[in-house]
């Protein structure tokens, strides 16, 4: 694998960190990731690793065996007995919570045995809680479970005709209307058409949910692994009917999460519960299998895409139809259809999203939601397009570039989609390419190139931070966000010690724990954007009060400087007219008393923000081999390149592209979970029958960034990164097949039956 930032002198460069330069790029990098130690050696700690004042008992979450109706009763008396238990908590003898749970239409996100309706196969219905885990699990086989059983909605595709619109509005409308599609549609005289299908898909973070909660008194300690820790604590002290001061979240490494872990599950509120009837710290790790169900995943979707066009290939008509599967008990919307509002330009374009309920548990966000399955669909209808008009597949999009977001009608912050296009193609070598589908055959492969647009919105929030500069010239810089592996500690430290102009080996981050200054979720993509400018202006702050105390000491070279002349680097403030003046941190620090000087700021969107369309955006090409005789596909090489605004840090943030690739690869090809449309569970409830790519299935990846700051949306200029690279790639991929072979398989993962059956 390859990766590379295509304006790497420019990132290494050391910008001096006076408040001028903020608009800047990145500055100095961390030479590798921050936690990298502590990850590779087991120092981290995660969850349930940590340290709970008494050793901690085990709860084991019983779940549901029927998909819809009634828990008639649970005999316990065997359980009890059995060796190790301490407790059996069901419905019928669980402590009662006020549990403000929200109002209808809507109904609940989460169960917590307060009720004895079934909802969903897997819903948990009962907690053993045991010395161990093997005696807590050994123990819930002994439990004697009844139901009365009522017919389930399970089958997904034969009740379309139940679609209806979303109970409540998402925060862009389900439906949207622009001009007049059917007439625009008229005036195109190459259309195309089709539906496509996307899967039931679980997120499986190799640290699955897990947590760790005990009791001091009236105060509740939560050790979770989530992606928003203050998200947490507000809904435990809601579900629990708890002050929100009485709740202390802490979560300073998360095992993956992309967006599974981004509200709270039942589990968290159980595993507090249990510890109160029990008075012991409690540990609840989900099994693998407890992965499906019980803690959302993607929703199945099923989108029909109409496209009209004339022979030049300008869009007329869009029409996008997206049918999303939710669950009886709340609806949650994959908003397939919003990137298409957006993307292209057209005379007109029609949107709709509409639900099915079904007996399955709440679906969630999975990286990218809406896009990933929306790019997917959108993006091979118009690569079915550009075979219509004979048209090459890039130049279709060139034709349709969007110069405004015609959506929302308001202007882009910045957008350099063009240049991706230019870049990626001319790094993939795609003017080679003979349009011709098969035409192109290495021995017994079939080899195909497709390509495909990214996008995903660029996301902000409100964010506050603390940066403590340290009378041994080292800085300490604190955030309440979460690290899922993502870099928020890499780029925190970096953050920090640009602005102070200090080491970035010598910055202390610190983050996950609910006491530390408020982050938002660590999910769309936008955590660096929101805390980024935060932790600056903290440190900002933090350097002009010592430097402050220079220019007020008659001892300081610095003394009666033009606070607008002190600059800052190496650990030393200077002017910025005579560089040679100059006074150390730990200098004007010692002199000033030997305490610490510490600063909080905040940041957030300002006004104008609503006054532009804030997106990230890509061009994905790849390169697939298909065996002409079995059709095994093999992606060989993908070249991508997005404009993600400033590129923070080289290591984590090119990582962060590469995975949501391999992730596309995935979605492209291999993963799908397989319910039992009779039973509702899902039957490859396991990461040896939930396919995911290895190594061997991903070939070369080139990635590369523009790295062209986006000051318009944040001081850093930089955009999200976390969930493009899902983006994209699987209808490139798609492409890409059919390139190969003249296949089109519309329902995806695109596995070698269905081609073998075209
Ligand atoms: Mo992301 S799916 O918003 O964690």
């Amino acid at each position: 694998m390859t990766a590379i930032a295509t304006d790497e002198s420019r990132q290494q460069q050391e910008a001096p960190s006076i408040a001028s330069d903020a608009a800047k790029p990145a500055g100095k990098q961390l030479a590798t990731r921050y936690d990298a130690r502590a990850k590779v050696t087991g120092a981290a700690k995660y969850a349930t690793e940590s340290r709970p004042p008494a050793d901690p008992v085990y709860a084991f979450m019983v779940q549901s065996t029927i998909p819809s109706g009634r828990l008639l009763s649970i005999d316990q008396a065997a359980a009890i007995k059995s060796a190790g238990v301490l407790a059996v908590i069901t419905p019928f003898n669980a402590p009662k919570l006020p549990l403000a749970s929200p109002q209808p239409p809507a109904r609940r996100h989460i169960t917590v045995l307060q009720e004895t309706e079934i909802f969903y196969n897997g819903q948990p219905i009962a907690l053993v809680v045991a010395r161990s885990m093997a005696e807590a699990m050994q123990a819930a086989n002994l439990l004697r479970i009844h139901y009365q059983q009522t017919p389930a909605k399970l089958n997904f595709l034969d009740r379309l005709a139940e679609a209806r619109p979303p109970k409540s509005p998402g925060r862009e409308p389900a439906t949207q209307t622009r001009g007049d599609v059917a007439a625009a549609m008229a005036k195109g005289t190459v259309t195309v058409d089709h539906t496509y299908t996307t899967p039931y898909q679980h997120h499986n973070p190799m640290e699955p949910h897990a947590t760790l909660a005990w009791w001091e008194g009236e105060k509740l300690i939560v050790h979770d692994s989530t992606q928003y820790i203050t998200g947490d604590k507000m809904a435990i002290a809601r579900s629990l009917g708890i002050p929100l001061d009485n709740v202390r979240v802490e979560c300073p490494y998360t095992g993956g999460g992309f967006g599974s872990k981004g509200s709270m599950w039942s589990h968290v509120v159980l595993a507090a519960m249990a510890s109160k009837v029990v008075q012991e710290p409690v540990k609840l790790a989900l099994e693998r299998p407890q992965m499906w169900g019980p803690v959302g995943g993607r929703p199945a979707t099923v989108q029909h895409i109409r496209l009209s066009a004339t022979p030049d290939g300008k869009l007329m008509g869009v029409q996008h139809d997206v049918i999303v599967h939710t669950s009886v008990m709340e609806d949650f919307l994959e908003p397939s259809a919003d990137q298409t509002r957006m993307l292209y330009s057209s005379e007109a374009c029609g949107t709709t999203h509409k639900l099915v309920e079904m007996n399955l548990g709440v679906a969630t966000f999975m990286r990218a939601p809406g896009e990933s399955t929306g790019t997917t669909a959108l993006e091979t209808a118009m690569d079915e397009l550009a075979v219509a008009l004979k048209m090459d597949p890039v130049k279709l999009r060139l034709v349709n570039y969007a110069e405004t977001d015609l959506g929302s009608d308001k202007p882009w912050s910045s957008k350099h989609l063009r240049e991706c296009y230019e870049q990626a193609a001319a790094r993939f070598g795609w003017s080679e390419r003979n349009p011709e589908p098969g035409s192109t055959r290495e021995g017994n492969q079939l080899i195909g190139w497709g390509m495909a647009t990214a996008t995903y919105p660029a996301n902000r929030s409100a964010a506050q931070a603390m940066v403590r500069i340290l009378p041994n010239g080292h800085a300490l810089v604190a955030c309440g966000s979460q690290d899922l592996g993502t870099g928020t500690y890499t780029i925190m430290a970096q953050t920090a010690g640009n602005a102070l102009g200090i080491d970035l080996n010598l910055v202390e981050a610190q983050l996950g724990d609910s006491t530390l200054p408020k982050a938002p979720v660590s999910g769309g993509s936008q955590s660096a954007a929101s805390i980024g400018p935060a932790i600056q202006a903290a440190a900002m702050e933090a350097k002009l009060k010592v430097a402050q105390l220079a220019i007020g000491d008659p001892n300081s070279p610095l003394h009666d400087a033009a606070i607008a002349d002190v600059g800052a680097s190496n650990g030393r403030l200077f002017l910025i007219s005579r560089p040679s003046v100059s006074d150390s941190y730990v200098e004007i620090l010692a002199r000033a008393g030997g305490k610490p000087i510490e600063a909080t700021g905040s940041a957030e969107p300002g006004e104008d923000h609503t006054a532009m369309s804030t997106h990230s955006f890509g061009a994905v090409f790849a390169e697939v081999a298909v065996d002409a005789d079995t059709y095994m596909v093999r992606v060989r090489r993908v070249v991508a390149t997005y404009d993600i605004g400033t590129l923070m840090n080289t290591t984590t943030g090119i990582n962060q592209l590469e995975g949501g690739i391999v992730w596309g690869v995935s979605f492209a090809l291999h993963e799908e979970s397989h319910l039992d449309n009779t039973y509702g569970r899902y039957v490859n409830s396991n990461l040896a029958e939930y396919h995911v790519p290895v190594n061997a299935d991903i070939g070369e990846l080139d990635v590369t960034v523009l790295n062209i700051p986006d000051t318009k949306f944040n001081p850093l200029g930089a955009r999200g990164i976390g969930e493009i690279g899902i983006t994209g790639t699987a209808a490139a991929v798609g492409n890409a097949i059919f390139h190969a072979t003249g296949i089109r398989v519309r329902n995806f993962p695109v596995t070698l039956d269905k081609l073998l059956k075209a």
